[in-house]
């Protein structure tokens, strides 16, 4: 199914449920359990990530629905390259797959891509296609959609870091007046808005590694659902329990 019969197909009731002036700006989520899944099946855990592709096309078009302006999704961490070679090569090509037939109908539904992470290490091919994604899209606007790729929030935050140290020797910045908006800036979210909503699937109740800077303030919404069983209404469920929370960001 692709983006825009998805974008058809939404009849859930629980979409008019929300209240629309409180929709999140900025989702992340940690897709989980793409393994678990294909175990529990005893399928191999690359059917794991193939069927958790179609619940992410889900999130992209729930996203585009209910007014979500930015999506990011943990797709591949800095850690990952430790999984078998089988995975990682099998992941590599997915991903590709995955851009190059998605391609077109994102375009067409407005959605901007932007992978953050550091993609030099990867697989030329998918060097390409990131690059034709990002270009083909820039000028899109109804949904940033941020793949984290090779991604660390330590790692980015050292080269922000290191980035800075290189700009300041350059009399581009006075640390004297480093804020937390010039800092931000130099991450690779650079201006996107903050998560006001993360999500993480599979039972885990961990952030790992995933937009530490940049989640201060975030809600985190922690379900048991596996992430290729992770559908529209889980998604909407989601929204749902955001809008009952009472954000303060520290005041009374
Ligand atoms: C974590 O599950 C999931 C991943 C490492 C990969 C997720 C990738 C996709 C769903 C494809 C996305 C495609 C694009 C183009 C962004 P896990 O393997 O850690 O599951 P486990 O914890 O059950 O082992």
């Amino acid at each position: 199914m692709n983006i825009s019969s998805f974008l058809s197909s939404i009849t859930t009731p629980r979409i008019d449920d929300l209240k629309k002036g409180n929709i999140p700006k900025h989702v992340g989520i940690i897709m989980d359990g793409n393994g678990r899944w294909a175990s529990r099946r005893k399928l191999p855990r690359i059917l794991g990530h193939k069927a958790g592709v179609q619940s992410l096309r889900q999130a992209i078009a729930t996203s585009i629905k209910i007014g979500v302006k930015y999506l990011t999704v943990f797709a591949f961490s800095s850690e990952n390259w430790e999984r078998p070679k089988k995975e990682v090569d099998f992941l590599m090509g997915l991903f590709v797959d995955c851009l190059n037939e998605e391609l077109d109908s994102l375009n067409k539904n407005g959605v901007r891509i932007k992978i953050i992470g550091d993609r030099k290490k990867s697989p030329q091919k998918l060097r390409d296609s990131f690059r034709n994604a990002e270009s083909l899209t820039s000028g899109n606007s109804k949904l940033v959609f941020n793949i984290a790729f090779n991604y660390g929030s330590r790692q980015e935050i050292i080269k922000a870091i290191k980035n800075m140290y290189e700009d300041a020797k350059k009399n581009k910045i006075e640390i004297e007046k480093l804020d937390e908006d010039t800092f931000s800036g130099y991450l690779y979210t650079g201006k996107t808005p903050d998560p006001d909503l993360i999500i993480r699937t599979s039972g885990e109740y961990r952030i790992s590694n995933f937009m530490l800077w940049q989640s201060a303030y975030a809600e985190y919404y922690f379900t048991k659902t596996l992430w290729p069983d992770f559908n529209t209404s889980h998604y909407l469920k989601a929204i749902n329990a955001y809008q009952k929370r009472n954000r303060r960001f520290g005041k009374v």
